[in-house]
């Protein structure tokens, strides 16, 4: 592991991230609480959140939010302007009118599994998994899982016909 990225970039906050080796973090970016592993390209304007994990190998694009309780493993492709959502029902306050803190919802998790891409614009909703080596289009709405090596696309996300990219489907 190492604490630094192997480039330098201005404007780009790294607080408390545990860093592979030879990770790229481009300008523009927040990180804090988070795990990223070996070689993984970080484009500008991404935030990853605490306890979000990014595995070794991927490629995370420009824009994309990696929120927490998200774990992406190896060689994964995240388009630009992901977005990943773990709170199915947000409100900004309790019922007594305070502003809600992490007691107050439930974190649902989303796990991308190795080899998977998620296509620009993809929204993918708290609790799904998508299987390794499955494609998620460009502005697909993930709501269920998806299984290795599907291609899904649309809102909500069904697969395409004939979509299958060489993976195991079980
Ligand atoms: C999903 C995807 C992999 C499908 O590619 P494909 O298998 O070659 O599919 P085709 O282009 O042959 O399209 C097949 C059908 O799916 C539809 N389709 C393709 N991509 C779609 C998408 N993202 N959302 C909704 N429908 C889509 C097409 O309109 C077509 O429908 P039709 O038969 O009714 O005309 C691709 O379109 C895609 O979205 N890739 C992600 C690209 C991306 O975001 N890259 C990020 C870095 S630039």
């Amino acid at each position: 592991m190492s604490s630094e990225p192997a480039n330098d970039a201005p404007c780009r906050i790294l607080n408390d991230v545990v860093l592979g080796q030879r990770v790229v973090v481009a300008p523009f970016t927040n990180l804090y609480g988070c795990e990223i592993g070996d070689d993984t390209r970080i484009g500008p304007f991404v935030e990853i959140q605490r306890g979000a994990r990014v595995g070794a190998r991927c490629k995370v694009q420009s824009h994309t939010f990696v929120c927490e309780g998200v774990t992406v493993e190896d060689e994964v492709f995240v388009g630009h302007g992901v977005m990943f959502v773990n709170d199915k029902y947000p409100r900004a306050t309790t019922n007594a009118g305070a502003l809600q803190t992490e007691e107050d919802w439930q974190l649902l998790k989303i796990v991308v599994e190795r080899g998977a891409s998620l296509g620009s614009g993809a929204v993918l909703l708290g609790g799904v998994r998508v299987g390794a080596g499955a494609i998620v289009g460009a502005g697909a709405v993930v709501t269920r899982d998806v299984l290795a090596g599907a291609v899904v696309a649309g809102s909500p996300a069904r697969a395409l016909p004939g979509g299958s990219v060489g993976a195991s489907t079980t």
